[in-house]
This record gives C-alpha cells, structure tokens and sequence, in this order.
C-alpha cells in the first residue's frame, strides 16, 4: 500500500491548476448509456474513481478510447445490465448505472452500495423515485433488481431529502421515460446542473435547470444525440488547494475554476482574514494577519459543502480561538478528528457538533492514516503546516479523487513524497 511523507513547513507559493470534477465527470459518463453517438468528453480528472467506473461500463460492453484528460465512449454495444458487487463495493457512486441502464433497458441488476466510512448512505430516495415511475423493485441477494418492461413513465417525484446522486439518477431516468416528469427538491449543485445541460443539448427538453424543480419531457425510449462537452472544473478540489494556500499563510493563485461555485467555501476563508482575489477563471489567496476562528454549517449548494468541513477542520487547528463545526449531512464524517488529535489538535466531539480550540503553529507531525476521500486530504493540509515529518498511511482513498496530487503539491514548494509500505 501507498504512503506519503510530508515535511511541513515549507514556504509555498505559485499557481496549480484545478482538474475537472470527479463527481461532475462519474454522472456524465453514466449518461453516455443514453447516447446513440460515440461520445467525446474533455477535461476528465486522473483519478482512480473515473477508472473504476470505466471499468464498469467496459464490463457491461461499452467501449472507450481513453487518454489522460479525454475520452470518447462508446455504448452501442452495451449488452450487460449487471453492476456486480466486486465493483460497486469500491465505489458507491457505481449506482449511477441504475436509472439510465433500467430507462434504456428496461431491466438491470445492481449490488446494494451498502454503508461506508462517513455513515449508512442509503439510496432508498433512488429507488423509490423509480417505483413512483412505474419500476418493480426487489432486493435480492445483496442486489436492486430493477424492471421496467414497458420503460419507465413520467411521473412527479418529491424527494424527502435533497440528494445529489440521487437527483442525477433520476433525471437520467427521466430523460428516455414515457412522459413529463416533474421532479421537486432537487439538488442544484453544479455537477447536477452540468448533467441537465448536457442532457438538454443532447435533445432533452429539461425546464428549470439550476433550481430545485425539474420538468423533463422523456424521449420514450430513444437514445439522445450527444455534443462534445468539457467537464467542469472540480470545486472541492480547489476549496482543498485554497486551505492548503490559507494553512501555510501563502500567496497561492488556482486557476482553470469557477469562482461562483465556491461563494460559500470563500465566504469563509474571508471571515477567517484571508484575502480573496477573484479573477474570471481564477482565484488567488493572501495570508490573513491573524486567522480567525469560524463556525461552520454544511448543508447542500449553494451552502457550505460537506466535502469542505474535513479540510476546514485542519485549518481550524491553526486559528486563533474556538471554531465550530456541525456536520449536518453525513452522522459519521468525523474519522479525521481522532488523526487531528493525534497531531496535536484540540477537538471535542459531541454528536455532529465539532469543537476546534486552535492555537497557531499548534500542529506536530506524526503517523496517521487516511479513512475517506476528504478526511484524507484534510491529513495532507495538516501535514503542510506540522512540524517535522507527517507520514499518512492508506492514500489509496486520496487517489480516488485528487489528480497529481504530489505533482501539484511539489511543483508549488512543498516537501511530498510517495512510497510503498
Ligand atoms: C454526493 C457526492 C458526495 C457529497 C454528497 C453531498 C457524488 C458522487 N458524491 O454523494 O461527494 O459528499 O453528494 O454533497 O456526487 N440520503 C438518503 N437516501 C437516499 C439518498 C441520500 O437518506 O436515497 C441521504 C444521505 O444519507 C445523506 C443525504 O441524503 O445524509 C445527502 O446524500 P446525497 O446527496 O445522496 O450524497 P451522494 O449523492 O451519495
């Protein structure tokens, strides 16, 4: 298994640029299902999460031209709907098959994700959205048996919660479906609101992109022309290198973004004293004089994203006085906390609700272990500023979603090194 060793400390300073977005990038290339054209799509990040779900569609008989950033995919000769265990235990957004392999199909099997480290993450939303269109669902054997003979009809969908994945499958669903679906409490983050629109380019009539009610008017069943699309850049991505900036107290600029993704994630540094510059496609951040505690609250967009609070707890360690975090989304997002502790941070946990005392410089490196995507990066950002060396143990979960990782971190200043263990 893969290690890094950071020594904290060092000066950074320059640009990175930001690659695409990983959880813009895993619905589009489940929607390529729906396409009866070969697909080319740019701007794909290099990370392990996008190959294990082409590893999916290459098991269920799409074939792709793949290199690096590009790709062009092509799902005519799709003939398998079954989504087995072995792969979807890997990756929970692997249930992104279900709505476009059942809308286009009519029938498929997909292994039950299951729990995972940040808590239970059900998908009932998923498939009782699919019953109110007309699916017969059983659980079987670990595995959603999804039918559909007649395809799936348009329906009106109240979601009880707002669920990103859960909105993507269903508008996919939706999008070959007999009939208008009116879909209400949708979620508007911006991966969702890339899949409409490439969804209605594609021929979709789709109203109300980019709010919480969707109307789309189903194709019954024929597959959609698709255009060339360039996925978005990835916001978490630069929310995680603009802490990794405001933690060392650097000048560092991310470029190739989307300022107005991160209005929440930026509000925050600002309250904490870092200067934001914003700039069309870039955004550069400036040392704070004195860093400033902060109370946070994630919720979903336009809010502050759960995907941030890991990180932000790192750079609370380091601020002067107590911040708070609740963390409203997931029960169980708080495996970084005891790795923090073991740093020499100070954080009380009681239910969702995370105390941070922060004392600046306060950070110490040590050994500790990586326990999801964002708990990880969050261990990287602590390591940046610890003293001495940091070795973090089990970063295949950061190679789920941070492209060139080391690559970009080293190229700014900073004392990264990968090895095996
Ligand atoms: C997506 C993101 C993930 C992010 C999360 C919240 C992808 C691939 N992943 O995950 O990075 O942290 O949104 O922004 O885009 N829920 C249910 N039943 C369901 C579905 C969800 O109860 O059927 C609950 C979840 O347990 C959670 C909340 O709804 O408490 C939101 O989860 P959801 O938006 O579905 O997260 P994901 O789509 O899995």
């Amino acid at each position: 298994m893969d290690y890094l060793k950071i020594i904290g400390r060092k000066n950074l300073n320059g640009t990175v640029k930001i690659s695409g977005a990983k959880n813009a990038a895993l619905p589009l290339l489940t929607a390529t299902i729906l396409a009866k054209n070969e697909v080319n799509i740019s701007n794909l990040p290099n990370v392990v999460d996008i190959r294990t779900l082409l590893k999916l569609l290459g098991m269920l008989g799409a074939s792709y031209d793949h290199n690096d950033t590009d790709i062009s995919i092509d799902t005519s000769s799709l003939d398998k709907t079954t989504a087995t265990y072995d792969i979807v235990k890997t990756m929970r957004a692997s249930i992104l098959v279900l709505g476009p392999l059942l809308t286009r199909f009519g029938h498929c099997e997909v292994s039950l994700p299951g729990g995972c480290a940040i808590g239970q993450r059900p998908v009932d939303l998923h498939l009782k959205a699919l019953e109110i269109m007309g699916a017969n669902i059983e659980i079987k054997n670990g595995y959603i048996i999804a039918t559909a003979k007649d395809g799936l009809k348009g329906a009106t969908i109240v979601f009880d919660k707002v669920t990103v994945t859960g909105t993507e499958n269903i508008v996919m669903a939706a999008a070959l479906a007999h009939g208008t679906s009116t879909l209400i409490n949708c979620a508007k983050e911006p991966e969702v609101v890339q899949l409409c629109e490439v969804l209605r380019d594609a021929g979709v009539s789709i109203d109300g992109i980019g709010t919480n009610t969707l109307i789309i008017e189903g194709t019954k069943g024929e597959l959609l022309e698709f255009k060339p699309f360039e996925i978005i850049p990835d916001r978490i991505e630069a929310g995680t290198y603009l802490c990794i900036g405001a933690i060392t107290n650097s000048i560092l600029k991310i470029e190739a973004v989307i300022p107005e993704h991160l209005e929440a994630v930026l509000a925050k540094f600002e309250q904490m004293g870092y200067m934001i510059l914003k700039e069309k496609n870039a955004i550069t951040i400036c040392p704070a004089n004195k860093i400033s505690p902060v109370n946070i609250v994630t919720t979903e967009y336009p809010g502050f994203p759960t995907d941030m609070q890991a990180q932000f707890m790192a750079l609370a360690t380091m601020a002067d006085g107590i911040s708070i975090i609740d963390e409203k989304l997931f029960e169980n997002r708080f495996m970084h906390v005891s790795e923090l502790v073991r740093m020499g941070a100070d954080i009380k946990l009681n239910g969702t609700v995370a105390t941070i005392k922060g004392t600046p410089k306060q950070l110490l490196g040590t050994d500790v272990m990586a326990t999801d995507l964002r708990a990880s990066s969050a261990l990287v950002i602590a390591g940046l500023v610890a003293k001495n060396e940091t070795t973090i143990h089990r970063i295949y979960h950061l190679d789920r979603g941070y492209d060139r990782l080391e690559e970009k971190l080293t190229l700014i200043g900073a004392n990264i090194k990968r090895g095996k263990e």
